[in-house]
């Protein structure tokens, strides 16, 4: 195995594949800034994070669970897996629980990639698709979305090697909220050799009404040995803080990520909260109806502004800005913080997350002064 630089000195031996990796930088929040002595009261949206909080019934669920917190978790997420399997019709041996999605992407790539393989993307994408596989010594293959920002499978198709272990499709993609349809995933599962995993990753599922997107899930035509999809209680459901996610799958693809994830990864905090949540289903929906509208909202108050977003399936609008950057620190002036693309491979544009009506409203308003002061200080 390869070892780092001080192979022959004193000292750990870090594994190479790891040497020079930058850690996960999430966006920037409201806590970070408050942690630098920020005194402006700001509005994050940065992370994608639900803006009303978890369903009552699930913080209170959650906080019956507080009380017992020196008991370890239930071992194996039983009782929520049984619950996400009767709700999705599928065998609890198909579903898997997991630390976020972020854990379960973990959990992927350490359980199917080694070094000298490689992960299929289009970018600009999430990226700890590309971080993870870097930890096992992967390398990422990627090409850009396509115009309407949506994944470009048939270019993916393309750069599938016999090395290619993962190809994920990001669906709607963060951060640049464009879906692919059922015809053309289907078609492109078809076509993926059945040596590749195919990770469907639908973090924001619930947000994604177009009549083209499609359930992976509820589908049989999807019901596939080499597919798992992704979903996630951080977005819809609002609980980003309490770390619950699934994977539905094939047996074999779930089984895997079970050998390769700790035991009580999950809370019993979390596992409760999860659990209440998936019976909120008018609420979901309000939640979902209102996310429509500010996405709505956001979309043409920026057009108004002259700037060009994409059309969102998501939680989040994805614009060009120019210097994404300084436009971020522009708006953090105004008390606004927002995800410039850099991490993500796009200095241009920026991913504002869609929040309460009136924080649209807000984020609109501060948008039209940033660009106000820049007019005026390039005259
Ligand atoms: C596309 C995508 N997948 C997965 C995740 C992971 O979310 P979490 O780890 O909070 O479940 C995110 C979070 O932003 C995301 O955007």
């Amino acid at each position: 195995m390869q070892t780092t630089a001080n192979e022959n000195g004193a000292g750990p031996r870090i594994r190479a594949a790891i040497d020079g990796l930058p850690p996960y930088s999430a966006g920037r929040s409201v806590r970070d800034a408050a942690g630098e002595g920020a005194v402006l009261e700001l509005l994050g949206l940065a992370a994608n994070e639900g803006p009303y909080g978890p369903f009552p019934s699930a913080a209170k669920a959650a906080l019956e669970q507080v009380g017992k917190a020196n008991l370890y978790p239930e071992s194996g997420f039983r009782t929520l897996r049984g619950e996400l399997a009767r709700m999705l019709n599928v065998d609890v041996a198909e579903v898997a629980v997991g630390a976020g999605g972020i854990g379960l992407i973990h959990h992927l790539s350490v359980a199917l990639l080694d070094e000298g393989t490689n992960i299929v993307v289009s970018t600009p994408t999430f990226h700890a698709y590309a971080l993870d596989a870097r930890k096992q010594g992967a390398t990422t293959l990627s090409t850009p979305v396509r115009e309407d920002g949506s994944y470009d499978l048939e270019a993916m198709l393309g750069l599938i090697t016999e090395d290619t272990r993962i190809v994920y499709v990001c669906n709607p993609n963060n951060p640049t909220g464009g879906i692919v349809g059922r015809e053309e995933l289907l078609r492109f599962i078809d076509t993926v050799p059945e040596y590749v995993t195919i990770v469907v990753d639908e973090a924001y599922f619930e947000y994604a009404q177009s009549p083209e997107y499609t359930d992976t899930i509820a589908e049989p035509a999807f019901n596939r040995r080499n597919l798992v999809t992704l979903r996630t209680f951080s977005k819809a459901y609002g609980l980003a803080g309490l770390r619950v996610a699934y994977l539905v799958g094939s047996r074999e693809l779930i089984a895997a990520v079970q050998k390769v994830e700790s035991n009580y990864e999950v809370s019993n905090v979390a596992q409760a909260a999860a659990l209440a949540s998936l019976h909120e289903e008018a609420e979901l929906t309000r939640r979902v109806g209102l996310n429509k509208d500010g996405r709505d909202a956001l979309t043409t108050g920026l057009r108004e502004l002259e700037f060009e977003p994409l059309e969102s399936h998501g939680n989040f609008v994805y614009v060009k800005v120019g210097d994404a950057k300084a436009f971020t620190k522009a708006l953090e002036g105004e008390g606004i913080i927002v995800r410039p693309g850099n991490a993500m491979g796009d200095p241009e544009s920026v991913r504002i997350t869609v929040g309460t009506p009136e924080q649209v409203k807000a984020t609109i308003a501060a948008m039209g002064r940033v660009i106000l002061s820049t007019a005026q200080h390039s005259t």
